[in-house]
């Protein structure tokens, strides 16, 4: 006599191209492979996916994480959770004094790891508190679409663009958001040094799974386009930032408590929304998956 599960999984796709809710899952449990794959294809097809209703300790994330890759340990070490370094808090909470987390995380429009040669090809975002106040919510996370961006680029653009490498820094990124928010020190070169140094990617890259063509410059990290005079490549990558979230491709996330939220690093990009401030709290940890080297 065969057995076989019930499928308990169900996916709902939101209302654009971008982003889908799965219910029924309890992915604190070892994930068998007909869910798994339920996931991954749900995430390859919707590029974000949020997994409702979930209830996940620091090692759990790490281990339900695990199944999709290797793990990264972030280069902030003094923001990842002590015990479970591929496990980094994402909050405005100040525990003893210290910032639990960044709290400049996701400032500007990003993909997650991007200064890394082998950036991140997917993100996990377990929300443990969200901010909410008189019955509403804050803190929206904000996704565009990559592919859909370069596919509605000019053909002389496309062709423009087609080859060209771009460099991707953690150390100007760093000193950007020291003078604009004030949440991190101002440092110098040599302290600089202990962050990683800048990683060149291509500028239009194919995604590893879909084929799909997907910009992969950002607003958060991308300091230069090489082989362009330096007035050039500050024209196309401001104009480049502008179309990418003017995309019509686009996705809210509106956190709810115990959302483990998935998105996929070449297939959008994203951003957080600072429209909350202490007393309110935001409280999430993410485990971040390795990629390939972008191509
Ligand atoms: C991240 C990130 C955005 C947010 O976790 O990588 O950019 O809304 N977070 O917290
Ligand atoms: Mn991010």
């Amino acid at each position: 006599m065969s057995t076989f599960k019930i499928p308990t999984l169900k996916i709902k796709a939101a209302d654009g191209p971008i982003g889908a809710e799965i219910t029924g899952a309890d992915v604190s449990m070892p994930l068998d492979d007909a869910d798994f794959q339920t996931i991954d294809d749900a995430i390859d097809r919707y590029a974000v996916v949020v997994i409702r209703d979930q209830d996940l300790t620091a090692t759990a994330l790490a281990d339900f994480s695990r199944r999709f890759g290797r793990p990264q340990v972030n280069v902030r070490h003094d923001a990842n959770n002590d015990g479970t370094p591929e496990v980094g808090w994402i909050s405005n909470v100040t525990k003893d004094g210290k910032p639990l987390g960044s709290h400049d995380a996701g400032r500007y429009w990003h993909s997650d790891l991007c200064y890394l040669e082998n950036p991140s090809k997917l993100t996990v975002l377990n929300a443990l508190e969200i901010p909410s106040k008189d019955g509403v919510t804050y803190g929206a996370t904000s996704f565009a679409g990559t592919a859909a961006a370069y596919d509605a680029l000019s053909d002389d653009l496309k062709q423009r663009l087609d080859g060209l490498r771009a460099s991707n820094s953690y150390r100007t990124m760093w000193n950007r958001k020291a003078r604009e928010f004030n949440a991190r020190p101002l440092l110098s070169d040599a302290e600089l040094e202990k962050y990683p140094p800048d990683a060149i990617h291509p500028v239009v890259r194919t995604h590893p799974k879909t084929g799909r063509k997907c910009l992969y410059i950002c607003d958060g990290y991308t300091n230069a386009i090489l082989d362009l005079p330096k007035a050039e490549s500050d024209e196309l990558l401001a104009f480049l930032f502008e179309h990418i979230i003017r995309s019509d491709f686009n996705y809210q996330h509106q956190w709810r408590v115990g959302d483990v939220l998935m998105w996929d690093n070449c297939a959008v990009q994203h951003k957080a929304a600072f429209d909350y401030a202490p007393p309110l709290r935001r409280l999430m940890q993410r485990c971040t998956i390795e990629g390939d080297a972008p191509f």
